[in-house]
């Protein structure tokens, strides 16, 4: 088996090994595969015929404030007949090497087969969240003082900006993100200056709103999209939303409605890059000095397995390799959940993936739940 980069001639070939996985039409449309500047692909090959598929999209996720860099693995597919023999694994294999050698420290997927990435580093680190409500949990929000206008009376680029202004306070939501949904549906609220202060993109479908983006920069904002959500009552029966912060529209709510999440998975590439690459507000608080030995054991990425200090100095975390006693040992599949604040390492000592003292990796990281509005 030969794993080798896409090349322009695979195009044909690799759309059919992606439907036979995914469905599909048969032949691809005219946007297929993408722009080739927003993602690396590989293919596997065999008997001279592509018979494997996997592409690094090239994107960007907030962690402490800061774009860390993140190659997202989408549409891993073997053909049948070569399932089984260890495909999907060398492409996985050649992946890793790619995005380290790309520069990018940090990997999120979304799976329908965990086992595959899980035995090669990648852990639940994040999750996207839905909430689904009846009309009637509309009733009684209190009025916003902003005015609401047509989506399409902003720009792409202010739309972006917004939730640009939300997501870098988020850590896990992706910075390059587009609206989507139908245009015409969708509403923006101004601020008394005109300014642009959050909104919503949607389409409507079998007597339901399916809300993709809900930006809210404050409460005014966030109250006056779900007036303008309840204003539908009559027309639909339901609102599915997808949140960046549903305790925002819970806590305005008089009913929670019914949460569901879909967790992706992150994987730490290169650790001391990933270290340099994230923002520690909580280094803030710590004396100067602070640090801890961290050994790392990653049999899939053994470019960065090793010991490493992490010291506090000028509010950041500075990563050298050391070869001091380690404080705390972590698994690959622990520097996900631990890197982006989905689990303690409390919990993850129980798990088997953190042993020794790991009181200093606790204070670096504000443990929280890591979101996303997209998936990929
Ligand atoms: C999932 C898929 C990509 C696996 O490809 P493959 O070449 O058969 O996988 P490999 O032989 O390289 O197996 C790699 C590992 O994944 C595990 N694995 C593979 N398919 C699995 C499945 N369906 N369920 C659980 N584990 C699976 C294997 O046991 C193996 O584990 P190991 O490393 O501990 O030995 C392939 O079955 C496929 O294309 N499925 C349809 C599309 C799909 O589901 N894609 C994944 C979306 S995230």
């Amino acid at each position: 088996m030969i794993i080798r980069d896409l090349a322009p001639g695979d195009f044909d070939a690799v759309w059919r090994i992606r439907r036979r996985a995914f469905g599909g039409p048969a032949t691809p449309g005219p946007s297929w595969p993408g722009d080739p500047a927003t993602f690396r692909g590989f293919v596997a090959e065999s008997g001279g015929e592509p018979c494997g598929f996997l592409r690094i999209r090239r994107m960007g996720q907030f962690f402490g404030g800061r774009v860390v860099p993140m190659g997202g693995l989408a549409s891993v597919a073997v053909d049948p007949h070569a399932r089984g023999q260890g495909v999907a694994g060398g492409l996985v294999a050649a992946a890793l090497e790619a995005m380290r050698a790309d520069g990018q420290p940090l990997s999120a997927l979304f799976t329908s087969v965990p086992a595959l990435y899980r035995g090669r580093g990648w852990e639940r680190s994040g999750v996207v969240e839905r909430v689904e409500l009846g009309m009637t949990a509309f009733r009684g929000v209190p009025g916003g003082k902003y005015t609401l206008r047509p989506l399409t009376s902003s720009t792409l680029d202010e739309l972006r900006a917004c939730y640009l202004e939300l997501a870098c306070d988020l850590d896990g939501m992706l910075a390059g993100h587009t609206p989507s949904g139908d245009p015409d549906l969708g509403s923006a609220v101004v601020d008394s200056e005109g300014k642009l202060r959050g909104y919503v993109a949607l389409d409507r479908r079998d007597g339901e709103l399916d809300v993709h983006d809900f930006v809210a920069l404050d409460q005014e904002a966030a109250a006056t999209l779900l007036r303008a959500l309840g204003s539908w009552a009559g027309l639909v029966d339901k609102v599915r939303l997808r949140l960046p912060e549903p305790d925002v529209v819970s806590m305005l709510l008089p009913d929670a409605g019914v949460r569901t999440v879909e967790p992706w998975y992150l994987r730490v590439v290169d650790f001391p890059a990933a270290v340099a690459a994230r923002g520690w507000p909580a280094a803030r608080f710590l004396a100067e000095g602070t640090h801890t030995c961290v050994e790392i054991v990653d049999e899939h990425a053994p470019w960065h397995a090793g010991t490493y200090r992490l010291v506090v100095r000028d509010g950041t975390v500075h990563c050298v390799q050391s070869d001091d006693r380690p404080d705390v040992r972590l698994h690959a599949r622990a520097l996900g959940p631990w890197y982006s604040g989905a689990v303690p390492t409390t919990t993850l000592r129980r798990t088997g993936l953190c042993t020794g003292d790991a009181s200093v990796l606790d204070a670096l990281i504000t443990s929280t739940t890591p979101r996303m509005l997209d998936s990929f």
